[in-house]
């Protein structure tokens, strides 16, 4: 027995910050901008507003267009790396909100992978007996960036997707999900303050430690390796090939890293779902926001393969092969 996606739904918040208000900001330029990584602009949240927010938004179309109530999820699952605050859980927050009575609720930080992660553990608890399960990606990466740091700040942005995954009649559905961690490259992106290695003070503020700060060319290079080697995982375990994807869902991080995995892939930029240029590196969020987006537009059909593939902080990097 399969599990498969019942609806998926997303939300970016109504601010917008062009790589033109980025040159008022710091020393950087739109051609930079948009040569270096293909991001033109991105969403930030309101004053006030915060992870669970858009989560919760998000997940109440994925619940519409599952045509489910939420007082039917067995549980919930919130990829993120930016939630409310360290407790209660993002997921607590949404549970409460969208009156998920009967769901139990967590949190999953795996960076940029949380959603694969997440939806990686919503298929083995749909294949053991939970009916429905809501698996959210959602960050606030404006409160993590040092918006005076040009090597960071032009790259992130707000958002939330979410997918309620449930039991399939037939063959179709999720096919499998292969998940992989490496800490030996822990220092390549982190936020070195505010845990209990080095818990918040006026020093850690004063130092800039609650911001992310990142080797953006290392991160780069491995982030080119891990996306091929695990596309070629997931889709050797299947026994497919490239031509058989109908539409592939990556982290969108930088549209170089996309071309680059595609030409080593000899995978067909067409068939990859971009939307950096509008929304950024959203962490979390990016590939539940990206696969809303092409299920909306059509561009995601019953009966397609569809692969994602992610990668991130930790470092961690994933890959997941869906049959629509
Ligand atoms: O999802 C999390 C995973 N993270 C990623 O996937 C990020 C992966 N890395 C990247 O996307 C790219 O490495 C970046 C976009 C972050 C940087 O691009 P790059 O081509 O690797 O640039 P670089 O770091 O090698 O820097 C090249 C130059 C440097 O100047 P010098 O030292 O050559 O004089 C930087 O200081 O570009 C400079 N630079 C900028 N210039 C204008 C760095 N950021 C900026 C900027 N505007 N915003």
């Amino acid at each position: 027995m399969n599990s498969r996606i019942l609806g998926t739904g997303s939300y970016v918040p109504d601010r917008i910050l062009t790589n033109a208000d980025l040159e008022k900001m710091v020393e950087t330029s739109d051609s930079w901008i948009v040569e270096r990584t293909g991001i033109r602009e991105r969403r930030l949240v309101g004053p006030g507003e915060a992870c669970s927010d858009l989560a919760t938004k998000a997940a109440e179309k994925a619940l519409a267009q599952a045509g489910l109530q939420a007082s039917q999820l067995d549980l919930i699952i919130v990829g993120t790396c930016t939630g409310d605050s360290p407790l209660p859980s993002t997921a607590c927050l949404v549970q409460q909100r969208i009156g998920a009575t009967r769901a139990a609720a967590f949190d999953l930080n795996a960076a940029c992978c949380g959603f694969v992660y997440a939806l990686a553990l919503a298929n083995s608890y749909v294949k053991t007996g939970l009916r429905y399960v809501l698996v959210i990606g959602a960050e606030v990466m404006s409160s993590i960036t040092d918006w005076t740091d040009r090597n960071t700040c032009v790259l992130f942005g707000d958002g939330a997707g979410a997918v309620v995954v449930g039991k399939s009649e037939g063959e179709d559905g999720i096919l499998s999900i292969h998940l992989h961690g490496d800490g030996d490259h822990a220092e390549l992106i982190q936020v070195p303050g505010g845990g209990s290695r080095i818990p918040a003070s006026e020093d850690t503020l004063n130092a800039k430690l609650q911001f992310v700060k990142m080797k953006g060319n290392e991160t780069f290079k491995v982030a080119v390796k891990t996306m091929e080697d695990s596309v070629n995982e997931v889709l050797t375990f299947n026994h497919v090939s490239t031509d058989d994807v109908d539409v592939f869902v990556p982290h969108q991080a930088n549209i170089r890293i996309l071309k680059a995995v595609a030409q080593r892939l000899k995978f067909p930029l067409e068939k990859t779902v971009v939307n950096l240029d509008r929304f950024g590196n959203t962490s979390a969020a990016s590939i539940p926001l990206a696969l809303d987006e092409a299920v909306l537009a059509g561009r995601v059909r019953q009966g397609n393969l569809v692969l994602l593939a992610a990668f991130g902080a930790g470092l961690t990097w994933a890959s997941g092969l869906i049959r629509w």
